[in-house]
């Protein structure tokens, strides 16, 4: 038979391993959806000291090893962040606490701020010096700021969060309302917080090569698509009774994979702390356009048009994340 030839393992931490997005995560990335199918994965998984979290995460563990995935070489379970982050050249940062229906994911700050603190400073102390960290839990782009700020022995484009759940809400919205394959959309980008006031931009979308804007009208624009896709997590939450898991985890994934092995030429959204770019206040950690160029490297697109509403909604949203990370400066000093 021909066998290819494997590459070193991949050391990949996932926090809140035994949660509703854990479950949905772990087994697509022990399958190969992230690293390849030549990459093996050893996973360190990390929860919460009580016996529930310890004895779901066990059950979890159980699955895993049933599920005989090739690419698994090691499991690892811990409640001790120092030891999930062990030379973690991968971690999901997903273990906090989800809202309920009512909340904004800002009301989450107070109970989540304080795990992003801890957990940076074991990132800086024991992951490896190029991690990828993609921060989840919520407020997400907030909390990768915290975690940032306590690491500061790691080049903070180690750091980022997730918006790409709202990039991926936008393009299904823009396909089933033209009728074209997913895969036809290009050039759509999601700017600014992961919350109400996103900013998802079309202005240099094309489907099938043609312009999005002479396919969809501006009032469809205004009225439905933008707070379908701005307010999509409570919708979901309303329905669900609980967030987002399987989209959120498939997220992650097109995230960390396009990281980690290059965007193709394709604009993907990641909220990464800004370098200045578009007016963004350096070091908020923003949503931006940007092109992963291959070897875990990425670039914001920079020198893009923004149209005149679209500067006020950016505006908008930079100054919510201003506000937000102000409110932590106590968490990241
Ligand atoms: P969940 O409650 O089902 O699971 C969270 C898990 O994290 C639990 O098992 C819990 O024990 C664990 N945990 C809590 N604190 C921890 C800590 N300090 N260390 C390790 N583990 C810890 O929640 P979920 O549905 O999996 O959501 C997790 C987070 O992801 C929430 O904050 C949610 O709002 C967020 N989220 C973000 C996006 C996004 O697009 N950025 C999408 C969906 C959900
Ligand atoms: C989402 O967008 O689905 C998540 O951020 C969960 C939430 O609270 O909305």
């Amino acid at each position: 038979a021909n066998h290819p030839k494997l590459n070193p393992t991949v050391r990949v931490t996932i926090t809140g391993a035994a949660g509703n997005i854990g479950y949905a995560l772990l087994f697509r990335i022990a399958s190969g959806a992230v690293f390849g199918p030549n990459t093996p994965v050893q996973l360190q998984l990390l929860e919460r000291d009580n016996e529930q979290s310890k004895a779901s995460l066990n059950g979890v563990c159980m699955e895993l090893f049933d599920s005989a995935f090739p690419l698994l070489t090691r499991v690892i379970t811990t409640t001790d962040p120092l030891e999930a982050f062990e030379k973690t050249q991968a971690a999901f940062l997903v273990g906090s606490m989800p809202r309920g229906p009512g909340m904004a994911r800002s009301d989450l700050l107070l109970a989540n701020g304080p795990i992003f603190q801890s957990q940076g400073e074991a990132l800086d102390q024991t992951a490896d010096r190029n991690v990828k960290v993609l921060v989840v839990g919520n407020p997400c782009n907030t909390n990768a700021y915290i975690a940032m700020h306590n690491a500061p022995s790691l080049s903070p484009k180690c750091f980022s969060a997730m918006m790409r759940l709202d990039h991926n809400r936008a393009v299904a919205q823009l396909a089933q309302k033209t009728g074209k394959p997913v895969c036809s959309i290009s050039g759509l980008k999601v700017w600014g917080n992961h919350s109400n006031s996103m900013y998802p931009d079309i202005s240099q979308c094309t489907i099938a090569g043609v312009k999005a804007t002479e396919l969809v009208d501006e009032a469809w624009y205004n009225d439905y698509f933008l707070p379908t896709v701005s307010k999509r997590g409570s919708a979901i939450i309303k329905a669900r009774g609980k967030s987002s898991a399987a989209s959120a985890a498939s997220a992650a994934i097109d995230h960390m994979r396009d990281w980690w092995n290059g965007s193709n030429g394709r604009i993907v959204t990641m909220a990464v702390p800004s370098d200045g770019s578009y007016g963004v206040p350096e070091g908020l950690v923003c949503g931006f356009p940007c092109i992963c160029t291959g070897g875990g490297e990425y670039e914001i697109v920079k020198d893009l048009p923004i149209t005149a509403s679209g500067r006020a909604r950016l505006d908008a949203t930079i100054a919510e994340l201003v506000k937000e990370h102000d409110t932590v400066a106590q968490l990241c000093e």
